[in-house]
């Protein structure tokens, strides 16, 4: 069992093959947390805990004149709300009486095989093959009544914990939650970096690296989505640590709206950190007998710095998050239309496209946004998800069918969140949007929000949705979401309520993915917002792949899917070559690089096909044909980043490793140029050291230890934004 209670320790102790988590019951009933990392062997770990008198730290009635018991700096599993503990808590609670006061004890515990389920909320399934064993401890306030219940369920050859958090009012009044962390993870220490991964719009998740300092460090979301501006994914490690060593610490949110990780540093120099819904606006009343469940961590660790940490993350997401099942399967080429046309199209243009496509060794064709009511730019038509017979005069349906005809498989764009205010829908359903009455509207690219907290927008939009899967044969659907969310308001919902509609939102989300996407599986989802401004774990429970960034220049592309890399599986980024000049930066790459860069994803074209010469329909053949060939290396083999965008000037480097280590991929990008270069060299990473590798297309042969020590040399020819590709066979 990767779950145990010791009795004489009064000691909680969790283990995967390679990492130990151990909390303890203190002598007054406090859950306190003693150690998670590295596995260590069973011994007693009661010295860990503090035992000094502290001037100024208040001490809990129970302790007596104890002195040396204050939860101001004992480590904590989840800490109490208004009890002496000064650090960014876990929890916040209005009780019935006003009091801003939470004093969770261990009050019971619960042991059991399998993993624990989330109702209504994405998480991870263990998989038939897996040992899950799941521990439940329940921390009760006696006064109120308010039980907090932890969650902790241990993938035991995966090296991952989950956590979850429930809260019961077991009391005779309603409690008022303002905050409920996913996670608290208290550190004795603080030497460490915070990694975090902050972005923006068509420049999403770079790598962020902060060493841990005295205060709150908090980075999260207020918009309504996970957001472009952080990811809910952030690493706590080492000051030195890298790709190869070092302690990492994992936090990944399994949740697709507003969250908040923060990371504090207190007076002793410890590190708290939490992880959960961000408390900004939110709150949420729990009447008698009723519970709020908050979303699901994931906790993975690695003694061996990130790319280890990295694998853990892509295991478990490539097999155990996603339900479609093209998550394990390979997914087709796409061309886009977006870029190709934007909203100028007819159906003979599209066709065009699609016509040379084919000839581009493409699969499925997507057209994009602008088929729909009254949409010739960005003002208007959404939530009219009626073709517009006057760009496609066949309808939905017409063109499916002479897409198919072609040979391709075909997908549409759809954004059924939001509404223009110029549209059917709006004019028969004002009410039906998020805002505030009595205040002037906030409109973000001219749209406003449906309120999914409320059922019968959900319910109108999982007609509307399954209603266009019906309409046509398609086998592709993006489902993008194109603004932040303000003028919080649902027209549902009590005044005293409306700090749940967020969250609310997000459920409501859930809701309607669990009625539309699961129910077709046979069609691949992807995911959208702006780009990548919702690529979180918990869209992932429900599409296989997320359209990564709105930016598909290939240079800061090397940036954002590098920072995507560290929790996310490269199955997952959906990445186009597109024109040159690009169209958000206006610079040139060649070809054979853009095509590189995509395949460091799931590749796909995004451009206008009939507009490409014979010579580079034939490149982009080729590209397809050797992305193809390579795809099971690319999607499930182990992913090394060998040189950063940020700290190698001169080139960016990855590489995928098959499992069996027999074959590898590594790929690329020169980023700069020097005159009268130096020769540089890439050192290769995951071959076996004693086994001889061959390179296709070139004579000669190397063992794994010499790849990995001197590396291979940067073909000096190489001129700026030039590229390569090494393909290893194991002899
Ligand atoms: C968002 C998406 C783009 C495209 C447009 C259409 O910005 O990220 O790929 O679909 O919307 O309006």
């Amino acid at each position: 069992m990767a779950v145990k209670y010791n009795a004489d320790g009064n000691t909680f102790i969790l283990e995967t093959r390679d990492t130990s988590y151990l909390m303890k019951v203190s002598r007054y009933g406090n859950l306190l947390h003693l150690y998670y990392g590295e596995r260590i062997p069973d011994e007693n770990l009661d010295y860990l805990i503090q035992v000094c008198d502290r001037g100024f730290s208040p001490n809990p009635n129970e302790a007596g004149n104890d002195r040396t018991f204050s939860l101001d700096y004992l480590a904590q599993e989840y800490s109490t709300d208004g009890k002496g503990d000064y650090r960014i808590p876990s929890i916040e609670v209005v009780n019935g009486d006003g009091s801003q006061i939470f004093s969770g004890k261990v009050s019971g515990y619960r042991i059991y095989k399998g993993k624990y389920a989330l109702e209504g909320m994405p998480s991870l399934k263990a998989a038939s093959r897996d040992t899950v064993d799941t521990l439940e401890i329940e921390l009760r306030d006696k006064e109120s009544g308010g039980t907090v219940i932890l969650f902790y369920s241990v993938f035991e050859e995966k090296n991952i914990v989950t956590r979850t958090v429930r809260f019961v009012n077991n009391g005779s009044e309603a409690i008022r939650l303002e905050k409920l962390a996913s996670v608290t993870m208290d550190f004795k220490d603080s030497d460490y970096d915070f990694i975090v991964f902050a972005g923006r719009h068509t420049m999403e998740r770079e790598f962020t690296r902060i060493p841990v300092q005295s205060g709150v460090h908090s980075v999260g979301s207020s918009r309504g989505a996970s957001s472009h501006q952080y990811n809910p994914f952030a690493i706590v490690c080492d000051g030195g640590a890298g790709e190869d060593h070092g302690r990492c610490f994992g936090y990944s949110l399994v949740y697709s709206g507003n969250f908040a990780i923060e990371a504090e540093k207190d007076q002793f120099k410890q590190l708290r950190i939490n992880a959960g819904i961000n408390p900004q606006d939110f709150s949420w009343t729990v009447n008698p007998g009723e519970q709020f469940q908050a979303p699901e961590a994931v906790l993975a660790f690695s003694g061996e710095g990130f790319a280890r940490l990295s694998h853990l993350y892509h295991d478990i997401y490539r097999e155990n998050l996603c339900r479609s099942p093209y998550a394990k399967k390979p997914r087709p080429v796409v061309i886009n239309s977006w870029e190709a046309a934007y909203f100028d199209f007819d159906d003979t243009k599209l066709l065009g496209i699609a016509k040379q496509a084919v000839d581009m060794g493409v699969d499925l064709f997507v057209l994009d946004d602008g088929w729909f009511g009254k949409r010739d730019d960005d003002n208007s038509g959404l939530g009219d998800w009626k073709v517009n017979l006057k760009k496609l005069k066949r309808g939905i349906s017409g063109l499916s069918e002479e897409i198919h005809a072609l040979g391709l498989q075909f997908g549409i764009w759809i954004e059924p969140e939001m509404v223009s205010e110029d549209s059917e829908l709006f004019r028969a359903h004002p009410d039906w949007c998020l805002k505030a009455p009595g205040r002037p509207m906030t409109r973000g690219r001219n749209q406003l929000v449906l309120d999914l907290s409320r059922q019968d927008v959900c319910d109108y939009l999982i007609e509307a949705v399954n209603g266009i899967l019906h309409e046509a044969k398609i086998e592709y659907v993006k489902w993008d979401m194109n603004r932040s969310i303000s003028d919080v308001w649902s027209g549902l919902l009590d005044a005293g309520r409306q700090g749940e509609t967020l969250h609310r939102y997000i459920l409501g989300l859930y809701h309607v993915m669990d009625e539309v996407i699961l129910k077709h599986p046979e069609v691949i989802f992807c995911g959208c917002a702006g780009g990548g401004g919702r690529f979180d774990p918990a869209m992932l429970f429900y599409q296989p792949q997320i359209w990564c960034s709105d930016n598909t220049d290939a240079k800061n592309r090397l940036k954002i899917q590098y920072g995507t890399s560290f929790a996310y599986p490269i199955n997952t980024i959906e990445s186009h070559v597109s024109v040159c000049p690009n169209h958000q930066t206006g610079r040139y790459t060649p070809l054979k690089t853009r095509g590189i860069v995509s395949m460091d994803g799931i590749l796909g074209y995004e451009l206008d096909s009939t507009k490409l010469s014979e010579e580079e329909k034939a490149v982009c053949r080729e590209q397809v044909k050797f992305y193809k060939k390579n795809y099971r290396l690319i999607a499930e083999g182990d992913y090394y980043r060998l040189a950063s965008p940020y700290e190698n000037p001169y080139f960016t480097a990855w590489q995928h490793v098959s499992k069996d280590k027999k074959k590898s991929l590594v790929s690329l990008v020169l980023t700069d140029k020097e005159g009268n270069d130096a020769q540089r060299y890439v050192k290769l990473k995951g071959l076996d050291r004693e086994a001889m590798y061959r390179i296709e297309g070139q004579k000669g042969r190397y063992s794994g230890a010499l790849l990995m020590n001197a590396g291979l040399p940067v073909p000096y020819e190489l001129d700026e934004y030039e590229s390569v590709s090494f393909c290893l066979r194991r002899i």
